[in-house]
């Protein structure tokens, strides 16, 4: 079944204490009538997942994810953490793709589908990540972008993997820039890659993937960009880092 989800994108940010103290805020805030149907995810740095987890043990309705994780599952990458390593924290999920992922550290997608592989055979859910640049989006390149990213990241997936995937769409140009893509930019895309996943895989498939809009998501401007019938909810980045502003974003998607 298609979820809602709101997923909190940390990135390097909070150290631990300030990561404890946001968890026990979002505990605390994320009351049931403000949740209705929303799954929520948070995505802290991989350095405090474990203290989180223990934090939120009593408390189901936060899932937390890795924000990335290497292609092997094991072996002399320094500096590096595996898919393994999240499962036996007992993570729910993992951000794979992400453009800070691609610009800063030169990710494929080739080497996000072995990625994907990774965290699919850990039952972990991968939280795939794709979306155009600005110059591609000014030059109306925007849809053949997205296009190849999804297939070569994803359309090796049988459809049954396929249908633990989340995707977010995030347009590099509005990541972090204060920028958001408009509701109808927003929409036009997500029914974009939904046809796209309908052609890689079935129907169905399409219609039960969570395609989650990301790039400057706020309480302002949530509402606005999940009353699109293809958006099913955000991947927050700055947001996500106070407590009253993400479970505003949450109440937005009810
Ligand atoms: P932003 O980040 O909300 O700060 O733009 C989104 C993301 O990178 O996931």
């Amino acid at each position: 079944m298609r979820r809602k989800i709101v997923a909190g994108n940390w990135k390097m940010n909070k150290t631990v204490d300030e990561a404890l103290d946001l968890v026990e805020d979002l505990a605390d805030l994320l009351t049931d009538d403000i949740l209705g149907s929303t799954d929520v995810i948070i995505a802290p740095p991989s350095l405090f997942i474990s203290e989180i987890i223990e934090e939120l043990l009593d408390v189901d309705y936060i899932a937390v994810a890795g924000q990335n994780c290497h292609h092997e599952n094991n072996g002399a990458f320094t500096g590096e953490i595996s898919a393994p390593m999240l499962a036996s924290l007992e993570a729910d999920a993992c951000i794979v793709g992400h453009s800070e992922r691609r610009q800063y550290f030169g990710e494929t997608d080739a080497l996000i589908a072995k990625k994907i592989d990774r965290l699919l055979e850990q039952d972990l859910v991968p939280i795939y990540c794709c979306g155009e640049l600005l110059e591609e989006r000014k030059s109306g390149e925007h849809f053949t972008k997205v296009g190849n990213q999804l297939k070569e990241a994803l359309s090796h997936l049988s459809a049954n993997d396929m249908a633990e995937v989340i995707i977010a769409y995030e347009p590099v140009w509005a990541i972090g820039t204060g920028e958001t893509a408009t509701p109808e930019q927003a929409q036009e895309m997500h029914a974009f890659i939904r046809s796209q996943i309908a052609m890689m895989f079935d129907a169905d498939v399409a219609d039960e993937v969570s395609i989650l809009y990301g790039g400057s998501c706020n309480p302002k401007n949530a509402a606005a960009l999940f009353a699109n019938p293809d958006v099913d909810g955000g991947l927050i980045g700055g947001a996500s880092l106070d407590a009253d502003d993400f479970v505003d974003i949450v109440k937005a998607l009810n």
